[in-house]
């Protein structure tokens, strides 16, 4: 349990780190403060234009990859696994993976929960979209393809970043059902889609009412 702990914590240190802030902050803006106030990518390419946008999306991508990875480097003896079989797993519906798999996750979480409540920033935080596409794509890099194809497809037909977001985060679900991943990581993607849709709630309710600002559109509503 201590290692999955220490996991948990070190991500969410990892996923505290406010990039979207300090590099709003950089070009003398508060990202609290204008566009949606979301301190995400989707934000600051809206306040500042492609490149710090970039610069966040990967950045943000990055710190979700790392919480997941360091999981991988430090049990280098994937070999270690649950000692559960077949019979047990159908039984009891006990979610299974290997050692570092479950640090994984336990990193990833962590880096979602210091993401959308950084400790560095009053635990105000964004929303989870690249932390999360870092994340899944070291742990779950098929249904990763499969949900990053959604928003693609999402995006360019609506233009609506946080709807394709939205549909991604639901898509990541059914990928990681139908290429029958293990519990964990089917586990992983339905708490992934919980938190990213209930961090769009009002970008949800804009939607609904017709308000929601469509990329490359200037001035977007409040928060
Ligand atoms: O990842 C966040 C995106 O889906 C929506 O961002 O700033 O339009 O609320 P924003």
């Amino acid at each position: 349990l201590l290692p999955l702990l220490i996991a948990l914590i070190l991500g969410y240190l990892l996923g505290s780190l406010p990039f979207g802030y300090l590099v709003a902050r950089s070009h003398g803006v508060n990202i609290f403060e204008v566009g949606s106030k979301n301190p995400g990518a989707t934000n600051v390419r809206r306040v500042l234009g492609p490149r710090p946008g970039t610069l966040v999306f990967a950045l943000d991508a990055l710190k979700g990859a790392a919480a997941s990875w360091w999981a991988l480097l430090s049990h280098t003896d994937v070999s270690v696994t649950f000692a559960l079989d077949e019979t047990s797993l159908a039984a009891s519906g006990t979610v299974a993976g290997s050692a570092w798999t479950q640090l994984g996750v336990a990193g990833l979480i962590g880096a979602l929960l210091g993401h959308g409540f950084s400790c560095f920033t009053r635990f105000r935080g964004g929303k989870g979209v690249a932390t999360s596409a870092g994340g899944i794509l070291i742990l779950m890099p098929g249904a990763t393809v499969i949900a990053a194809l959604a928003w693609v497809t999402v995006f360019y037909a609506t233009r609506y970043v946080s709807l394709a977001s939205i549909v991604a985060a639901l898509a990541l679900v059914a990928a990681a059902f139908l290429l029958t991943l293990p519990g964990l990581l089917l586990g992983l993607s339905i708490v992934i889609a919980a938190f990213v849709v209930i961090r769009h709630r009002t970008n949800i309710g804009r939607l609904l009412n017709g308000t929601e600002n469509k990329s490359g559109k200037k001035s977007p509503p409040a928060r």
